[in-house]
């Protein structure tokens, strides 16, 4: 998810810095991927970035908020993460959510959950026969809400806004359903989420 959406974003001209517990390995990302990326540890990025994209497995969340300190306060927080445990289903649902828990142990960054429902193959092909994929995104912070609508927009998604951060709790089991549909009941990875209006 984060080298996709990275490397999107670097394309549409803003500055990326990719953050990894190795440096190293953000360093060698960001030469592969070229358009000015930049690639250091995961404090480094933290310090870098405006927007923060949180991309990795749920259990490792700990260990990323003790790497990156308060470098967080006062950022937009992108959180993708679905909360999975190794089974397949969800580690917390329907009363807390991972967005939420993000969102408590940050609570002076700006956390937005987004993308989480979407597979990182559909992050570069967003339309199907011409109708867009929806990106639903939920916060508490009505910037945050804006940034998470511009860059879903940018990258051809049709953002939705679905409420209060605590809408995480909805969104993460979504994102499982979405993982049903595609693999146990094989429609295959090719499928995406649309809210229709009339
Ligand atoms: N894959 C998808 O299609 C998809 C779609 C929607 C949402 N999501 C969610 O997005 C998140 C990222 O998923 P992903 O599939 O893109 O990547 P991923 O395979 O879950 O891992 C991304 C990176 O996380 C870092 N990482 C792994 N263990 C870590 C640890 N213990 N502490 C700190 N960092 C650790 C690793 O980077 P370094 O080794 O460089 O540190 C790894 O390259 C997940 O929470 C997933 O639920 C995924």
């Amino acid at each position: 998810m984060g080298t996709t959406l990275g490397k999107l974003w670097a394309q549409n001209g803003h500055e990326i810095m990719f953050g990894s517990r190795e440096a190293v390995r953000a360093q060698a990302l960001a030469a592969d991927i070229g358009e000015g990326t930049q690639g250091g540890s995961l404090k480094d990025s933290a310090e870098f970035g405006e927007v923060l994209l949180l991309s990795f497995p749920w259990y490792a969340f700990t260990d990323v908020e003790r790497a990156v300190g308060n470098a967080v306060d006062g950022k937009i927080v992108f959180d993708c993460i679905n909360p999975l445990k190794s089974s397949g289903s969800l580690a917390l649902g329907h009363k807390w959510s991972a967005g939420e828990e993000i969102a408590r142990t940050w609570h002076r960054a700006k956390v937005v959950k987004v993308f989480n429902h979407i597979y990182w193959q559909l992050l570069e092909q967003p339309e199907f026969d011409g109708v867009q994929a929806d990106a639903y995104y939920c916060s508490n912070d009505d910037q945050a809400k804006a940034v998470a609508a511009q860059l879903s927009a940018e990258i051809g998604f049709n953002p939705v806004d679905c409420g209060p951060i605590k809408h995480a709790r909805y969104l993460e089991p979504l994102a499982v359903l979405w993982m049903q549909l595609a693999f146990t009941m094989h429609n295959g990875p090719e499928i995406a989420f649309k809210l229709l209006r009339r």
